[in-house]
């Protein structure tokens, strides 16, 4: 991670800026694990991608006095490195795992028993004289984050006590944290300014720091520490972001969907294969805003531009000539 994202990232939830009601349910069940001198429950974090699940985790193991080890999904490939890196924890630790869905299906089951009483169950041996044997672990938390909850099996997600979903931000909580994160950066910049960078910032905080980041590359070329709507206004026309806060990508999606498939319904795939993009990358970052700001729609026969999306489009090529 970058020096910069780690300066922004809020350290306690005192500092950290909406998802209200899940910062309030936080504070009760760390509370409660704290006056029990036990480990907090195990906790699921799931959203789009940059609303604070990592900083969320991280914010959890400091507020609980604990240290946090990290891990992404992926990164395990047999169940013996889970099992490794399991081993290796102290007790009331938090373990964090990152892109949890991404965790192979044999490593998931190792999991279980780890969640559910701190005993790793491996399989020692091949054949018929492979054995199962149990190695107990100490109390720890568990905090899984994903972008892509529905891959979870079932039986990894139940075994989550606290499961948090967490939402796009408002425009005024969006401002708040360009206002603080300028400061940081060493800027001050006028309310006008952070509201301007918010209203196109997708209810984003991590597009919302790499907007004020660019702003104020601007801003220092042209002498100013001090960030104005001028700035702002150059910044995003140079970057070509519109007054939505949609990219040029998300106006291709919008315009394939329309021209290429009269509106849909298309599948993913389909749309991937023209905007010559990943999958993966326009399902988890780019459609849920759009399906948000009510452009687009999830049908069970693919993806639909709805009037909205269609008035958009309307909007941007009268604008665009
Ligand atoms: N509530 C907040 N207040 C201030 N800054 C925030 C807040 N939430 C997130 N951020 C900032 O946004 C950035 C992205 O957050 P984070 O990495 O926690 O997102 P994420 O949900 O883990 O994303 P991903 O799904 O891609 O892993 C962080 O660097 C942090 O500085
Ligand atoms: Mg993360």
């Amino acid at each position: 991670m970058r020096r910069d994202d780690e300066a922004l990232r809020p350290r306690s939830l005192d500092e950290f800026i909406g998802q209200k009601t899940v910062v309030a349910h936080l504070r009760v069940y760390i509370q409660a694990a704290i006056l029990r001198n036990e480990p907090l429950d195990h906790v699921l974090f799931y959203g789009p991608p940059g609303l604070g699940k990592t900083t969320l985790a991280h914010i959890i193991a400091r507020e609980l006095g604990r240290d946090i080890r990290c891990f992404s999904g992926p990164l395990f490939t047999r169940p013996g490195d889970l099992a490794a890196a399991l081993t290796t924890v102290t007790p009331c630790d938090v373990v964090f795992i990152d892109e949890i869905h991404r965790l192979p299906r044999q490593c998931e089951e190792i999991l279980y028993g780890a969640m559910e009483d701190f005993t790793l169950h491996v399989l020692v041996g091949k054949g018929p004289a492979a054995r199962d044997v149990a190695i107990h672990l100490p109390p720890f938390t568990l905090i899984g984050a994903t972008t892509r909850v529905g891959l979870l099996s079932a039986p990894l997600r139940n075994r989550f006590g606290i499961v948090e979903r967490l939402d796009f931000y408002s425009d005024e909580e969006i401002a708040a944290i360009v206002t603080r994160a300028a400061q940081l950066l060493g800027m001050t910049i006028a309310e006008e300014a952070a509201q301007a960078i918010a209203c196109r910032s997708r209810g984003t905080p991590r597009v919302a720091n790499r907007l004020l980041r660019r702003v104020r590359d601007f801003a220092e070329v042209l002498g100013q520490k001090h960030i104005d709507c001028g700035v702002v206004e150059r910044t995003f026309r140079e970057l070509g972001v519109d007054a939505w806060g949609l990219t040029k990508m998300d106006r291709g999606f919008l315009r394939v969907l329309c021209e290429q498939y009269a509106g849909g319904p298309v599948g993913i795939e389909s749309l991937a294969l023209v905007l010559g993009e990943d999958p993966d990358t326009l399902e988890e970052v780019y459609e849920p805003f759009l399906v948000k700001m009510g452009f687009v729609a999830r049908t069970r026969r693919g993806r639909v531009l709805t009037p909205s999306g269609r008035e958009y489009l309307k909007k941007v090529v009268l604008h665009e000539g």
